[in-house]
């Protein structure tokens, strides 16, 4: 008797998992691609688009050209205000390659402009793909070839825009922890923990336009892999500047050894003052060494930051079109060779810092201008309307 319940529980819970699971692949597209559901056929085009973004702009590469295509999905994105209403900007809409000589425009953008014009050429290669769309789906492409990045959702059916939004709406980096805070939430309703979540990002990150007289200087020591690199050493004291001071919203970094065109780390204002304000600080430090932590947090918090301007019911799940991500490297988080635990400023009164290993060495990081070790990297710029 015992045993005819149990398996009856069992059927009963066997047939609950399968109405429950999102019907994986359930249908199969005239192209052999298989789907969770046949009206993600509808996106097809949006696989050879994966081969199209990796083979002519990205090249499997976590390199410049991706990283400027993830700030892109924010860019985009972030351009909504609930206070101003939807004549501000309506979110991930494509509206900056829609009106690719507005917003990129603004001085928040700068440097945007690439990431325009690479992404342009693929509008009329997929005309069914809105540009909105366009943006989000290359972000979750790029990410991808960036080892320890999360596979980020991928919902599919934004309109396209039809008018720029308004100056005004992008975070800078000289700006204080409370107007980014209460930008994000402006924009979406972001908690602090989602600001500091989607802020992993910059773990890939390099600036252009912060100090023009240095190229493509990075936020961390391993701008080619999505690690917490960037949570440690953004906590560091800083020492100096890559290039020149003086720039507006930047601040000293601790490692800034400069060495022909491995440029050193530069530090934003914003990423410091995030690191050490109360509201912020353990959400900042509590990524550190957490790996798995930190890509699920962001995964989350870009799961709201890519529809904003939309409703998640409007929109059809395609996920299982977004490639896997290349595995984590593995490595803990470590001080950089020359720093060490006497180096860390610390403002969160509410949990300890972990215990990291420090690399050896009696020289400071030199950190590699390109992801192959080379000191010219393959880019790919397509020239287009945008100014950079
Ligand atoms: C407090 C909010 C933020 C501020 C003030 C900020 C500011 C900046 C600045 C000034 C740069 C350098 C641009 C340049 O000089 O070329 C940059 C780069 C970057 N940011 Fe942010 N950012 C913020 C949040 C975000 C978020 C939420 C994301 C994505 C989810 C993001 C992704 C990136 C990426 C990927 C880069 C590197 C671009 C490249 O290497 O070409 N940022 N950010």
């Amino acid at each position: 008797m015992a045993f005819k319940f149990s398996s009856l529980f069992a059927l009963v819970a066997v047939a609950a998992t399968v109405r429950a699971a999102p019907a994986s692949t359930t249908a199969t597209c005239s192209d052999g691609t298989q789907v969770p559901d046949e009206v993600c056929c509808n996106f097809v085009p949006v696989c050879l688009l994966v081969s199209a973004l990796q083979n002519t702009l990205f090249m499997g590469d976590c390199g410049e050209d991706g990283h400027e295509v993830i700030r892109l999905t924010f860019h985009d994105a972030i351009a909504i205000s609930q206070s101003q209403g939807p004549a501000a900007g309506r979110g991930a809409d494509g509206s900056m390659l829609i009106f690719p000589t507005v917003e990129p425009s603004f001085a928040a953008n700068a440097g945007i402009g690439d990431s325009v014009n690479n992404l342009i050429p693929f509008l009329s290669q997929f005309p069914n793909v809105t540009a909105g769309d366009l943006i989000q789906f290359a972000g979750t492409v790029a990410l991808s070839n960036c080892p320890g990045a999360p596979q980020l959702e991928f919902l599919a059916g934004r309109p396209n825009a039809t008018a720029p939004a308004v100056d005004g709406l992008i975070p800078e980096p000289q700006d204080n922890v409370t107007s980014i805070l209460d930008r994000f939430a402006d924009a979406g309703g972001f908690s602090p923990f989602e600001v500091i979540s989607l802020l992993a990002s910059h773990s890939i990150a390099r600036a252009d336009k912060v100090d023009p007289t240095i190229d493509a200087a990075p936020f961390d020591s391993t701008p080619f892999v999505f690690d917490t690199q960037v949570f440690l050493e953004v906590l560091l004291k800083g020492v100096g500047f890559p290039g020149t001071p003086n720039n507006t919203g930047e601040v000293a970094s601790p490692l800034p050894l400069t060495v022909g065109s491995d440029t050193g780390e530069l530090r934003l204002q914003s990423d410091f003052a995030l690191a050490r304000d109360s509201r912020t600080a353990c959400f900042w430090q509590g990524f550190v060494n957490q790996q798995e932590f930190m890509a699920s947090s962001f995964q989350a918090a870009m799961s709201k930051m890519t529809i904003l301007g939309h409703n998640r019911a409007d929109l059809i799940d395609c996920s299982a079109v977004v490639p896997v991500p290349k595995p984590a490297v593995n490595k803990p988080a470590s001080f950089p060779a020359t720093t060490g635990p006497q180096d860390l400023e610390l403002s969160c009164t509410t949990s300890q810092f972990p215990t990291l290993t420090a690399d050896s060495g009696s020289q400071e990081t030199v950190i590699p201008h390109c992801s192959d070790g080379n000191m010219t990297c393959n880019t790919v710029q397509f020239t287009g309307p945008a100014i950079d």
